[in-house]
Formats: C-alpha cells, sequence, structure tokens
C-alpha cells in the first residue's frame, strides 16, 4: 500500500515535469504561424513497467491527431497504453507503466486552418538498459549565413554504469581542420539537457549567436557510455549571404544522400577528415610536377582551346558564382574561364551548352539541387553528361534524399550522381574545396616566360626521357 503510494507521487510528479518538455528549450522565434516549437525528436525509448512520455512540440496549431501505427487515437489496451496529456495541450502522451506492447510508430498530425504537417516518433520499450549508446537525435547538416544564429541539438540514450567510475557523457566537440577534435571556443555554447521520464536520456545544445568564420566546419557530437563511445557528425556550410538556396533544417525532407544512413556519412566524415586533407593536395602537387615536364607537344595541345574551364549557372547561384568562383578561378589559379548562364529549367542545357563547352579544356557546373525535383535533377545531370566535355558539378546545397517511394527515378538519380564528378561547395576560403576542385579540373597553362621556358627545353625533355625508361 505505502509502496502504491510512493509510486504514485513519483510518476505523478514526472507526468507533471514531462508536461513542461514542451516548454523548455523551445527555438528563439516569434512567428505566429505553425511550427515545431523544438526539435522534433524521431526515436524514444523507455523501459518496460517505468514512467515515459513522448511528444509532438508545436506552436500556432489548432488541433493535434494522434497515429499508433496507423490508428487514430483514443487506443484499446491491445494497441497502446498511452493517453493524451490535455494539460499539455495535447502535445504529450504518455503513460505511468510502459509496456514492450507500446512499441511502435506514434504519429502526430498537426493543423492549423490550411495546413497539415506529420511527425512520427518511434518508440522502443525496452527490457533493460543497454550497453551501446542509442542516439535519438542528430542535427542535420546546416547551411547558415555569416552573423546569424545557430543551434545544434544531440541526444542519446545511453547505458546504465556497471562500473562505478564508468563514465556517462554526451558532449559537441569541434573537429579541426587537421582532422582532431578539439574542445569548443567560448563563443560555441553547450547547454545540456535532461529528461524527467527517462534519467538515462541525455542531449545538449550546441549554440551559437553570430556566426562567424571560425564556427564553420564540422562538429561531432561524442557520447560514452561505459566503454563504448558512439560518434555523431555535423558539418555546418557557409551559405552566401543573399543566395537563395535554402534547403530547410530540422524537419524538411531534403536531407545529405550520402549513401545513406548515419553509418554512411560516419565513414564519410572519417574518409573526408584522412582524404581531403591529404591526398587529394599530394596529387595536385604531382600533377603539378608532372606539367612541369611536360613536352612541348602537349603544351601546344592545352593552348589549342580557348578556354580552360568553362563555367555555367543559373540565375539563383548567380552571385556566388560571379562574386567568388569565378574570380578565384580566374584570378588566384590562373584558369583561362568561359562563362555561360544556363536557363532555369534543365530540358535544354545540352543545346544551349554544347557550341560552347566545345571551345573548353572542361565543364564545371553550378547546382542548387533544392532548387530541383529529383526528375529534374536527373535531367540535368543526364543534359550535362551528354556534353562533350564531362562536367564537374558544384554542389552548393546537399543532394535530396532519395526515398525509397521515389524508386524508379530515384535508383537511376543515384546511379546518375555515383558517375558524375561532385564537388561540394564550402566556404569561399575552404582549401580543401579548391583542392578538390582544381584536381577534378585539367591544370591550366603554365605562365613561364619563353626565354625561360626554352632555355629549360632539354633539360626537361631529359627527364620525362629517363621517366619513360623508368616506365
Ligand atoms: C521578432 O523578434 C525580433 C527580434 O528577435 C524583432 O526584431 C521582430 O520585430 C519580432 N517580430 C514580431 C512580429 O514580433
Ligand atoms: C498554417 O501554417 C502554415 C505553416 O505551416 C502557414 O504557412 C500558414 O499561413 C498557416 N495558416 C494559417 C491560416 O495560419
Ligand atoms: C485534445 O484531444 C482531445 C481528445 O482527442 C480533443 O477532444 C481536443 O479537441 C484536443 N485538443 C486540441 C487542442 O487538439
Ligand atoms: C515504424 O516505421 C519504420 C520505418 O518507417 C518501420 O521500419 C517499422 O517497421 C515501423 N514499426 C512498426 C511497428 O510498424
Ligand atoms: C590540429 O589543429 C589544432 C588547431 O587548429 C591544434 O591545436 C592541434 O594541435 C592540431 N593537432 C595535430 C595533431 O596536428
Amino acid at each position: 500500500m505505502w509502496f502504491l503510494v510512493a509510486l504514485g507521487v513519483v510518476t505523478g510528479a514526472s507526468l507533471v515535469r514531462s508536461a513542461g518538455y514542451c516548454s523548455t528549450n523551445t527555438f528563439p522565434t516569434n512567428t505566429s504561424s505553425m511550427h515545431f516549437s523544438k526539435e522534433p525528436v524521431p526515436y524514444e525509448y523507455g523501459f518496460q513497467d517505468k514512467f515515459k512520455s513522448i511528444h509532438c512540440c508545436v506552436k500556432g496549431y489548432r488541433s493535434i491527431e494522434w497515429f499508433k501505427d496507423g490508428v487514430a487515437y483514443p487506443w484499446s489496451a491491445g494497441v497502446s497504453n498511452l493517453i493524451l496529456y490535455p494539460e499539455a495541450a495535447n502535445q504529450t502522451l504518455y503513460t505511468r507503466r510502459a509496456a514492450r506492447s507500446d512499441s511502435g510508430n506514434y504519429t502526430c498530425k498537426l493543423s492549423n486552418e490550411t495546413h497539415s504537417e506529420t511527425h512520427t516518433v518511434r518508440l522502443n520499450i525496452l527490457e533493460k538498459p543497454t550497453d551501446a549508446p542509442k542516439t535519438m537525435f542528430i542535427s542535420k547538416d546546416q547551411w547558415v549565413e555569416e552573423d546569424s544564429e545557430l543551434r545544434l541539438f544531440c541526444e542519446a540514450l545511453i547505458g546504465r554504469p556497471y562500473l562505478a567510475d564508468a563514465g556517462r557523457d554526451l558532449r559537441w566537440r569541434k573537429v579541426w581542420p587537421n582532422g582532431t577534435e578539439g574542445d569548443l571556443s567560448p563563443s560555441q555554447t553547450e547547454i545540456k539537457t535532461t529528461r524527467e521520464d527517462v534519467e538515462d536520456i541525455i542531449g545538449s545544445y550546441l549554440t551559437i549567436s553570430r556566426v562567424s568564420a571560425h564556427d564553420y566546419g564540422t562538429y561531432v557530437c561524442v557520447v560514452h557510455s561505459n566503454d563504448v563511445v558512439a560518434r555523431s557528425y555535423v558539418t555546418v556550410h557557409y551559405k552566401y549571404a543573399g543566395g537563395s538556396g535554402w534547403c530547410g533544417g530540422a524537419g524538411v525532407p531534403w536531407r545529405a544522400v550520402a549513401a545513406g544512413g548515419a553509418a554512411g556519412v560516419l565513414l564519410l566524415v572519417t574518409g573526408l577528415v584522412l582524404h581531403r586533407r591529404c591526398t587529394p593536395r599530394l596529387l595536385l602537387a604531382a600533377r603539378h610536377a608532372r606539367a612541369r615536364a611536360a613536352t612541348a607537344a602537349h603544351r601546344a595541345r592545352v593552348l589549342e582551346k580557348e578556354f580552360d574551364v568553362c563555367v555555367c549557372w543559373t540565375a539563383v547561384d548567380g552571385e556566388l558564382v560571379r562574386g567568388a568562383l569565378l574570380p578565384t578561378l580566374a584570378l588566384k589559379y590562373k584558369y583561362r574561364v568561359h562563362t555561360a548562364p544556363l536557363s532555369t529549367t534543365p530540358d535544354n542545357w545540352y543545346s544551349s551548352l554544347v557550341c560552347e563547352v566545345s571551345r573548353c579544356r572542361s565543364l564545371v557546373a553550378v547546382l542548387s539541387p533544392c532548387q530541383y525535383s529529383s526528375q529534374q535533377l536527373l535531367t540535368a545531370l543526364r543534359q550535362l553528361r551528354a556534353l562533350p566535355v564531362p562536367p564537374v558539378v558544384v554542389l552548393l546545397q546537399d543532394l535530396p534524399k532519395l526515398k525509397r517511394e521515389a524508386k524508379e527515378s530515384g535508383e537511376s538519380l543515384v546511379e546518375v550522381l555515383r558517375r558524375t564528378r561532385l564537388v561540394a561547395w564550402r566556404h569561399v576560403h575552404e582549401r580543401a574545396f579548391w583542392t578538390q576542385l582544381r584536381l577534378a579540373l585539367p591544370l591550366p597553362p603554365a605562365r613561364t616566360q619563353e626565354k625561360h621556358a626554352v632555355e629549360t627545353e632539354e633539360s626537361k625533355n631529359s627527364r620525362s626521357g629517363s621517366l619513360t625508361a623508368l616506365v
């Protein structure tokens, strides 16, 4: 009896505090239209026979309806024990004693007068604490303008400590350009969070009130739980002020494609850090060395074409191309650059480019994937790939997530993307981007003075001769 009363008090307190979940750490916005008021968490965990609540935190809505695996609320005991908490304006569902059968997909449907939106929470009720941490939320890659505000969030279920001094921790770290992880700088503030319903769920916000140059790059959310460490990466990209390519942040279905899934992203990031930093620069240096040993005939071939690079873009990306890409290619890296603006719809890109491209040794196409549907993106890439010079595609945003539903067009788009040289735009001062781009392009002609060139001709010939002999 005492026990039951005590239990009642505890879960009652949990309920009241859980109800406050949606009013803490909300997005700092004062818009009145319907929006999520904090990061919508897609994965939730609870434990058998324990209190558990899940939420859909929204503002500006007229009604919320809940569904479990497609069945509308209220549910019979066989479907789910979770019940609405009306005091939290129906944003919260809870149960005092969770059962394994409560696991499932809970979808909230939010509506105002004109729109409706859904969010699905995948709830898993576990029998016992886990060893390995389970990531519940990690922000997507962001594109932010300088001086604007940034907020990243990471949340995970961590294991019960089975050693007295075992570390249990979740925190944000910065990935330095050399690939090592370092502490955050003073302008990058961390706010740790806990949950009232499940003490093993911890999280952390990383906030920057005014993003400056050194804030761009990759961050990692490191979760320690007993001996297991899990890392999730988020990259903050530079967004050109006044540029139009905003793909949206949390909750919008555009996402990094990354061949699918968090594991892919992780591998990719590790790979990028190791690979992007060292190998490309070595390769570029090697190419320059080889070019220095090039024959006069080769140099003549290079000069046959009027231009080294043909850069094409559509109106939406004009500012970035004219402001950053063209000047850097032409002035800093000494390419002979030709330009070709494109129409917004990709259907006639081949015919509008084919003449211009024949005057160039290579082609750079600047694309904002956000501007296109998957089908249009496929058309765009097919048009570009049909050109006599294989395109190097500079992507200004991450590619759309290629949904399972759009299988036919999705899969062939994936195929085409795999076979296309893609370079992700970063900051104009990001050396890795320029190294990668230059590696994808032919070298510009050497601007040696005639006299110097003639003088060294013989030694060069002999050098390339000896190289040939070696091969
Ligand atoms: C929203 O807040 C910003 C400052 O955070 C303020 O400048 C702006 O006027 C506010 N807008 C409305 C509609 O209240
Ligand atoms: C409903 O919400 C959407 C945003 O989700 C907003 O654009 C629209 O203006 C809202 N409609 C009304 C009538 O408030
Ligand atoms: C909350 O849910 C109850 C029961 O489904 C419903 O009657 C009520 O209108 C809902 N309130 C809101 C604000 O959605
Ligand atoms: C919940 O949704 C996911 C993916 O959408 C699916 O794989 C899973 O089987 C669903 N779970 C249930 C219980 O229907
Ligand atoms: C990586 O760079 C950071 C600062 O940029 C520096 O503090 C650190 O020592 C470097 N680490 C290595 C292994 O070079």
